[in-house]
């Protein structure tokens, strides 16, 4: 069953890391997954608007054919590589966003994280900081319990019935599943002897058995295959509709208890697992007591060595202190418990072969080799390509086509190529010398001195434009809805496009001619020819996000578009008087400034005052109430399925006069935290006794300047 989970997942990380666009036109393979990828994103906000239109606001905005047109195309993208399918994917759970189908819930008792010791040092001195803390020493007891790698989630008790069950969200508050995860065969409905109130905490997951089951099913039914099983599981505990839950045969370990009233109180670990034994909840039976630290380490290097015995993931081991007085003298930080430490498994090595090193051409013309890779499943996904950033790594690490090389994931890190296996080498193999031409347009590439990176320098070079355009029309600039990869590159191909002034000079005839191979399908047209009439009213913010000046992302250019209200303004201005708004560093300032100041840009600027694009911001924009001036307003973690995506809600918040800097600090007014928010920020404003929000406070604070 192998082959199921041999996915390409490299396109998605490596968009993570921003190097989507360089992705495009560079060789078959790269060519096709990355339209695929932007197609893919594409096809999900379409569908996403659609869902909002129909469910949220009960206004269709598309006949159903079309609908089912897009979420077909999407399923069957899917299809052809799992790696690109998401829990939150449109295909896996079909409907409005996700928070408006989970309704919110509160966590008592914060559902914390784990600190993590990433090798035996790291455990070592977890182990003495925690004997420190505690008098009885001598005495301490450890648990050792394997890391499930599924999803934390809270099982309510009343009365001996199951009447809550929620994701652990946020940690504070989760999402209520509670129908979905009466459907999982484990977890009993009923316990008999209850204490009046009991909190379950545990894992859920996905065996991998029947991970790979399931998959089979899928490719029965011609329906797209699933990426691991952590995400499966994910996915399958939102669903909207139980029954598809139950037929993902999820399961479930506990191990921890919560809130309880009204029940025996439990002095250990043992009593504890004994007592979620006796209700008939599932307990794992790897978890053993040691009292010598000496053997918890060797639990944690038995379980790394085998680590793929068990049928579901784990991906290293929780060493906890038995004695639950001894944990409370302890206590926890904001994130999480002092008297608990996951051991981390080192990332995964694998060798492969380098079939290829090849070179893509970004927005800006850096040329970025990446290695081409036999497909290998490495760190819970398998990895077909890995980024070698620029010319001095590949010399660094001497990697050469043909090469078997070690390649290193963990979890959701960036897969890498270790290096070489030199002694495997062929005596004939050469090492790899950059390539002197753009693989695009022909032309030289160039290197200054001083500078790791590589470029071509044809502003005119396809790769060049096409991941200009593509950006242009992306989701947070210009929103051209229907502009996928395949048609920008048709566009660069016959000519129709130089530049992303061109777009608005496009003409019905021209797009029937590279759109419409059955005449039935003009609507394909007249949508794209809406959605770029449509692109002419964005907001100038959007228009300098567009343009893809070096360095100016989407907070900057809200200031800077506010500041000067028109774009004439913003490209005649000194960098001086742009360094001079507060939140603008010289290094953007002087980007804008140089960007201006070249004929090519001046010329794409003029295109789009002739083609009728707005260049100024409206009275509506220069008018929303400035409620939010003198306020800090941190946003961190991922935004999506809110009402505002993390760079829009930045931007909200900087037009109503406040700031949304990146860091906490002292004078920061909020910390609005989305799902798998990062930690430390938490953990710094809980320092400081900021106030940690959610999206209900968020709309308030732009609603009404403050927090509720
Ligand atoms: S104890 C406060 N035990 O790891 C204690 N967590 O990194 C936190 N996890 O959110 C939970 N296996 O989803 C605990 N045996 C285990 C676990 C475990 C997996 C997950 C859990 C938690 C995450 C923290």
């Amino acid at each position: 069953m192998a082959h199921l989970r041999r996915l390409f997942l490299t396109t998605e990380l490596l968009e993570r890391q921003n190097l989507g666009f360089w992705l495009a036109r560079v060789g078959l393979v790269m060519t096709e997954f990355d339209s695929d990828q932007d197609r893919v994103t594409q096809l999900r906000d379409q569908i996403a608007a659609h869902n909002e239109a129909y469910h949220g606001r009960d206004e269709p905005t598309v006949p159903d054919a079309v609908y089912d047109r897009l979420l077909r195309e999407l399923a069957e993208i899917e299809a052809r590589h799992p790696d690109l399918v998401t829990p939150e994917s449109p295909t896996q759970s079909v409907g409005s966003a996700p928070n408006e189908i989970f309704s919110p819930v509160e966590h008592k008792i914060p559902m914390m994280s784990l600190d993590n010791a990433m090798d035996m040092e790291e455990l070592q001195s977890w182990y003495e900081r925690a004997l420190k803390g505690i008098h009885d020493a001598d005495s301490c007891q450890f648990v050792c319990e394997l890391k499930f790698d599924g999803l934390a989630v809270s099982i309510r008790y009343e009365n001996g019935e199951l009447v809550q069950a929620a994701t652990r969200g946020n940690g504070r508050v989760g999402e209520d599943v509670t129908h979905n995860v009466l459907t999982i065969e484990d977890i009993p409905h009923q316990i008999k002897n209850a204490p009046e109130v009991l909190e379950v905490r545990g894992e859920v997951y996905l065996p991998i058995s029947r991970f790979e089951a399931l998959n089979e099913e899928q490719l029965a039914k011609g329906e797209p295959v699933f990426a691991n099983p952590r995400n499966t599981a994910a996915g399958s505990l939102r669903q909207k509709d139980p029954t598809v839950t139950a037929s993902r045969k999820l399961a479930f370990w506990s191990y921890q208890i919560g809130e309880v009233l009204g029940g025996p109180q439990m002095a250990s670990s043992e009593e504890t697992f004994e007592l979620l034994q006796s209700l008939g909840l599932p307990v794992n039976p790897e978890v053993t007591e040691f009292s010598e630290f000496s053997d918890v380490q060797k639990f944690c290097e038995f379980w790394k060595s085998k680590r793929h015995e068990p049928d579901y993931e784990i991906d290293g081991v929780v060493v906890k202190l038995a004695d639950l007085a001894q944990r409370e003298t302890l206590g926890s930080t904001s994130r999480a418990p002092r008297w608990a430490i996951a051991f981390k498994f080192p990332p995964e090595e694998k060798i492969t072969r380098l079939v290829n090193i090849n070179v893509s051409i970004g927005r800006t013309g850096r040329a970025t080799p990446f290695a081409v890779l036999e497909p290998v499943f490495v760190g819970g996904s398998t990895v077909g390509m890995a980024t070698l950033h620029n010319e001095d790594q590949v010399a660094t690490k001497d990697v050469r086509p043909g090469d078997m090389v070690v390649v290193r994931k963990a979890g959701d890190v960036i897969p890498e190529v270790v290096g070489p296996i030199v002694a495997d080498r062929s005596v004939n193999s050469k090492p790899w010398a950059f390539p002197k031409v753009c693989p695009s347009c022909g032309l030289a590439l160039e290197r200054l001195e001083g500078d790791a990176n590589t470029y071509c320098v044809n502003r005119s070079c396809p790769a060049r434009v096409e991941t200009g355009i593509s950006h242009f029309a992306s989701r947070n600039a210009m929103d051209i809805e229907g502009l996928g990869e395949r048609t920008v590159r048709g566009l660069v191909a016959q000519g129709m496009a130089d530049d992303v002034g061109d777009l608005f000079a496009l003409t019905k005839p021209q797009l029937i001619e590279l759109l419409v191979s059955d005449s039935s399908n003009e609507t394909l047209v007249n949508n794209l020819m809406s959605a770029i009439d449509a692109a002419r009213e964005r907001p100038l913010a959007n228009v300098l996000i567009g343009l893809g000046i070096e360095h100016l992302g989407p907070s900057a250019a809200e200031l800077i578009a506010r500041r000067f209200g028109n774009l004439d303004a913003i490209a005649e201005a000194e960098t001086g008087d742009i360094e001079a708004i507060d939140g603008i560093g010289p290094v953007i300032a002087q980007s804008v400034t140089d960007f201006f100041a070249d004929d090519h840009n001046k010329s794409v600027v003029e295109k789009f005052r002739l083609y009728g694009v707005r260049l100024d911001i409206t009275d509506g924009e220069a008018d929303v109430p400035q409620l939010l001036v003198g306020r800090s307003i941190v946003v961190t973690g991922s935004l999506d399925g809110w009402f505002l995506s993390r760079d829009e809600a930045k931007r909200s918040i900087i037009a109503r006069g406040g700031k949304s800097p990146g860091s906490v600090s002292k004078s920061t007014y909020a910390l609005v935290v989305g799902n798998d928010a990062g930690q430390s920020k938490m953990d710094r404003a809980s320092e400081l006794g900021i106030p940690i929000v959610g999206e209900k406070e968020l709309r308030h604070l732009l609603e009404k300047g403050q927090l509720p």
